[in-house]
């Protein structure tokens, strides 16, 4: 039997059942109750528009800045949305995922064939190391970087080449470049990086990736551009427009505050996308997920207020660095900076844990004593700090 997955996805004469979602920007949830007989027959939740007042609480009382998450919780219209959808989950999510690629496409200046659509950004990243196994060649990306690709890689037995960072821990992308050879597959570049928050010049990146995507893939992770002073300069879409073999990724699970939801999307060569979803493990998207994140994207002034309170965040948690006294990678620009302690980032992580406060420990072996924290609530990030002070200065 065939795999539902990608045969329903994106092909044309499907597009047709997208008109029932009416999918505009808004109204997808709205349309899909008017079009389908199932949601007209048994009434849709009905559930009062969700009223997002306060940020999500952790019940344990526990800061949590370990995660790079959002800590004040979706955008209201995204909660509406998905309220109004309770009632309509017995359905595939193929029509609205087709819907979704198509809203995608038209803010990436892509075709939707070239919209890969997931349970957040980690299966794309999987998918594309699984992608480079079977295609062959080893994977050059940067030391101290986001696991995702390089950790699903080296399990498929895939060789990852890790460049040293720069002397201010940025990006090498003239080592990155020159390590490029023969046995190359394709090139992973984190930017913002994760975790030292540190970002590449867009001019540079271009060219980098002009040169590079001329001989292999280049997988350009964006998954926290969109709170970086660059943005929306450092966003690399055109490369896909344009037809070269690059790929962007997206998370709704940082801006958009969806960690737990779950939503991401890769731009890419239409054939690379429908080999991924060949593999018939990317069936996962979920249809609240798609409906939340059409209509976080619609909800400008969410975004705009997030973009201002992740970059409020980072500065006081550079101004928390300071107050401390501790070197941290320079000019952070997701919503988490990267400190030196001066002590074992995995006790730290243990005694701030009891102090109520959830940090990175031991995570990039090559950096023993610095950790990552990211933003949280104010009062979490003042109480992290008091925390900090009080260990740090025991030392
Ligand atoms: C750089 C980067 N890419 C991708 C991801 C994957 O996130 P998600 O699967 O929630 O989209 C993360 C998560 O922290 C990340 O930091």
């Amino acid at each position: 039997m065939k795999n539902p997955d990608y045969d329903q996805l994106i092909s044309p004469s499907r597009r047709n059942l997208m008109k029932f979602a009416g999918v505009g920007a808004l109204g997808a949830a709205a349309g899909l109750a008017a079009c389908s007989d199932s949601a007209s027959a048994s009434a849709p939740a009905t559930a009062a528009a969700a009223k997002v007042t306060a940020p999500a609480v952790n019940p344990d009382g526990i800061a949590i800045m370990s995660a790079n998450e959002n800590p004040y919780g979706p955008s209201p219209m995204a909660v509406e949305a998905m309220s109004k959808e309770l009632n309509n989950l017995n359905r595939y999510a193929y029509p609205l995922t087709q819907a979704f690629a198509e809203k995608v496409a038209a803010r990436e200046g892509v075709l939707p064939e070239q919209v890969l659509v997931t349970n957040g950004s980690s299966p794309i990243l999987a998918a594309f190391s699984d992608y480079v196994n079977v295609k062959g060649g080893e994977i050059v990306t940067s030391a101290i970087t986001y696991e995702g690709v390089p950790r699903v890689a080296e399990q498929a037995g895939t060789k990852v080449v890790y460049m040293p960072l720069t002397q201010d821990l940025g990006y090498d992308l003239e080592a990155i470049s020159a390590a490029i050879g023969p046995n190359t597959g394709a090139v992973y570049i984190c930017n913002p990086n994760n975790p030292t928050g540190r970002t590449i010049e867009p001019a540079k990146l271009k060219a980098f990736i002009e040169d590079a995507s001329a001989k292999v893939p280049v997988f350009i992770d964006e998954a926290y551009m969109d709170m970086a002073d660059d943005y929306p300069a450092g966003v690399m879409s055109e490369f896909v427009s344009a037809g070269k073999p690059v790929i962007v990724a997206r998370t709704f699970s940082k801006i958009y505050a969806m960690a737990g939801q779950r939503l991401g999307y890769g731009i890419m060569p239409a054939d690379m996308a429908m080999a991924m979803r060949k593999t018939g493990r990317l069936s996962s998207v979920n249809h609240l997920g798609l409906v939340a994140g059409m209509a976080s994207l619609d909800d400008k002034a969410y975004f705009d207020d997030m973009r201002l309170k992740m970059i409020k965040g980072r500065e006081k948690l550079i101004a928390m660095a300071n107050d401390l006294g501790r070197p941290y990678a320079p000019n952070p620009q997701g919503n988490f900076i990267y400190m030196d302690l001066g002590m074992n980032n995995q006790e730290f992580a243990d005694k701030m844990l009891e102090k109520g406060v959830k940090v990175v420990g031991s995570r990039w072996a090559d950096k023993p004593e610095w950790t990552r924290i990211c933003v949280g609530l104010d009062h979490e990030i003042e109480k992290c700090h008091a925390a900090a002070k009080e260990i740090l200065t025991a030392i």
